[in-house]
């Protein structure tokens, strides 16, 4: 049976209470995106299709909470087109058929990251220049297009410790600066529906680094629009990290709103929290994640231009970040115990849900309204 999210929602009637604990028996009857759609706002996460296809309490879990999914590795570069001319299309063809039948809107993830890149690329572009990126450009938005609601053109272009403020990167070698305005010129003429998005990380914290991120972002940002370049959205990642900790509102605040006024969207697109103390007793490891991501949501969400919030993950399980005396394995941090794996996602490595989830579902529920 194909469950949809009417049916996990049909006769849901309790709503949680007050600031007590979130019993895993109340899980079902809540739900991420019903909390956000009350400020107009979508809620949504990474996922993967083997994931959706093999775990049923993944897949609950998505429809549920989800008004929108991102592709967590399927719509890059490298995933497409690992050798030149052999496209691969069946996990993102699988994803796109998964969201359609549930009405979830889908983040396009990304059309350029120089870590996604396939190593043929990188060497052909620096031959054959542009068209080697066009050609990616063409396939992609071609099938996938209009199916995403928002693409992220140009991932994490930024680097304060280069000169120009630039990631140095293959694209920027063969192209110059102008690299991201004509790879958005681009992509809006091949997904003229499409919002398009430069999506960056590490602009959360006050330190000298972050700071300097925040600054060439906006420079970045307002040198677009100055140019007319098609940039409707900037993702912030927001991959928190209790280790630079506790963050502080004001600066935070100031920042979105210097963004906001440059006249985009903005996108929370990558948000979890990566632990200090994988070691602490659990509840502690739990608070304080829990702690970090409402003191982050309470200022995101308060900023009227932040039009939707992504988890990069919905379960511990899957989490990219690193556990405890875990290994990777296939681009997951696997860990032998629960307690063993970075608890900074909604839902425990066993589908339970956390203090997190509660912040996030009071948080969502709580704020002002984004704008129409
Ligand atoms: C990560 C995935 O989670 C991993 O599984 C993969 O191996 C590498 O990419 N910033 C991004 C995401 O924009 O695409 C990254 O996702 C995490 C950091």
């Amino acid at each position: 049976m194909v469950l949809t999210r009417r049916d996990l929602l049909a006769g849901a009637t309790a709503s949680m209470t007050g600031g007590g604990a979130l019993r895993a028996q109340d899980a079902p009857r809540l739900s991420l995106t019903a909390a956000a759609a009350r400020s107009r706002r979508r809620f949504g996460a990474a996922v993967r299709p083997e994931h959706l296809a093999a775990e049923r309490p993944f897949r609950e879990a998505v429809l549920r909470d989800c008004g929108s999914i991102t592709p967590e590795i399927h719509l890059k570069w490298d995933a497409l087109e690992p050798t030149r001319g052999e496209r691969r299309h069946g996990p993102a063809d699988e994803l796109t058929a998964f969201a359609g039948r549930n009405a979830l809107a889908l983040r396009g993830h990304a059309l350029i990251w120089e870590r996604s890149t396939p190593a043929w690329a990188l060497s052909a572009m620096a031959r054959e220049g542009w068209p080697v990126v066009a050609g990616h450009f063409e396939q992609t938005l071609g099938r996938y297009g209009a199916a995403c609601g928002v693409w992220d053109v140009v991932n994490e272009p930024i680097d304060v410790r280069a000169p120009g403020g630039l990631h140095r990167t293959a694209f920027l070698d063969a192209f110059g600066p102008g690299y991201i305005a004509r790879a958005l010129h681009a992509a809006h003429a091949l997904a003229p529906a499409a919002r398009l998005s430069i999506n960056d990380y590490g602009f959360d914290y006050e330190n000298e680094e972050e700071q300097a991120r925040r600054k060439a972002l906006l420079g970045l940002v307002s040198s677009l629009k100055r140019e007319g370049a098609p940039l409707h959205v900037v993702g912030l990642q927001a991959h928190l990290d209790l280790s630079k900790g506790p963050l502080k509102p004001a600066p935070l605040a100031r920042f979105l709103a210097q963004l906001a006024d440059l006249g985009v969207e903005i996108e929370i697109t990558e948000l979890d929290v990566k632990e200090s103390r994988l070691t602490a007793p659990i509840e502690a490891r739990d608070a304080a994640v829990a702690a970090e991501t409402r003191r982050y949501l309470e200022v995101a969400l308060d900023q009227p231009a932040v039009v939707s919030v992504t988890t990069w993950g919905l379960t511990d399980r899957h989490s990219w970040l690193p556990a405890l005396g875990g290994r990777m394995q296939g681009g997951e941090a696997v860990a032998t115990t629960p307690e063993g794996y970075n608890r900074g996602l909604p839902y425990d490595a066993l589908w339970r849900p956390k203090p997190m989830y509660q912040a996030l579902h009071q948080s969502l529920a709580a704020s002002p309204l984004a704008r129409a």
